[in-house]
């Protein structure tokens, strides 16, 4: 089934005079795994942005699990409920500790305090950061901060992961551990996962690489695996 479709998108910033995103047509299946790649400037995060519902096109449609985002007044309950949004700076709060960078999503939520607790170590958990819960984020390496925004962006259950440069400023090998985390992640809660990367052996591991340059989709393809 199709989750995701975007019809026409114009996103245009300072009067007109810069095209981030041109006139963009594109549907992305439920459940699919899609890398999109392009050089800097090209529109890349101003697309997961408007994916992830944090803005709005200037003109056309954005449909996701029906709903067409453009005519909705207010996104917070959408956002809060569908999306788990990783950013290309990880932007942690550092006054906080782990545990609770992680709960952030869930402000809001009807869940009780000790459910909060329980989700947030359960995804904690899952990428392998329990023993440092009650540290701040100054104590923890690149690789780990990145881990605990994965958990951060997981832990409302989204329907859909966004994920803007999730590797950027680790090295090869800790970004390619990030990335398989949560590939495995996503196929556990079944989310739709869509990461922007420079990495092309990255990008190579969704089952769809989508390529825009100046605003536009340049190639689209699937990626096959042995
Ligand atoms: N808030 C903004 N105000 C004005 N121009 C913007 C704004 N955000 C993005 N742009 C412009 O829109 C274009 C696309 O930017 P975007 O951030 O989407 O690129 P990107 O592909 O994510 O690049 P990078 O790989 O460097 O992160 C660029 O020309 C950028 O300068
Ligand atoms: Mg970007």
């Amino acid at each position: 089934m199709e989750s995701i479709r975007l019809i026409n998108v114009l996103k245009q910033y300072d009067d007109g005079k810069v095209t981030a995103l041109n006139r963009i047509n594109l549907s992305i299946e439920e459940g699919s795994f899609i890398s999109i790649i392009g050089p800097s400037g090209s529109g890349k995060s101003t697309l997961l942005n408007m994916l992830g519902a944090l803005d709005k096109p200037d003109s056309g449609e954005i449909i996701i699990n029906g709903i067409d985002l453009t005519k909705q007044k207010d996104l917070s309950d959408f956002r809060r409920n569908e999306i788990g949004f990783i950013f290309q700076l990880h932007n942690l709060i550092p006054n906080l500790k782990v545990e609770e960078n992680v709960e952030i999503p869930l402000i809001g939520s009807n869940l009780s305090e000790k459910e909060k607790k329980r989700r947030a170590s359960v995804f904690i958990e899952a990428v392998g950061l329990l023993d440092k819960k009650n540290d701040k984020p100054n104590k923890l390496s690149g690789g780990q901060r990145q881990r605990v925004a994965i958990a951060r962006s997981l832990v409302n259950l989204p329907s859909i992961i966004l994920a803007d440069e999730p590797t950027g400023s680790l090295d090869t090998k800790t970004g390619m551990k990030i990335l398989n985390l949560l590939k495995h992640i996503r196929e556990v809660i079944g989310a739709t996962l869509i990461i922007v990367t420079h990495d092309n052996n990255i990008a190579r591991l969704a089952d769809r690489t989508i390529e825009i340059r100046d605003g536009e989709i340049i190639s689209d393809k699937y990626n096959y695996h042995r």
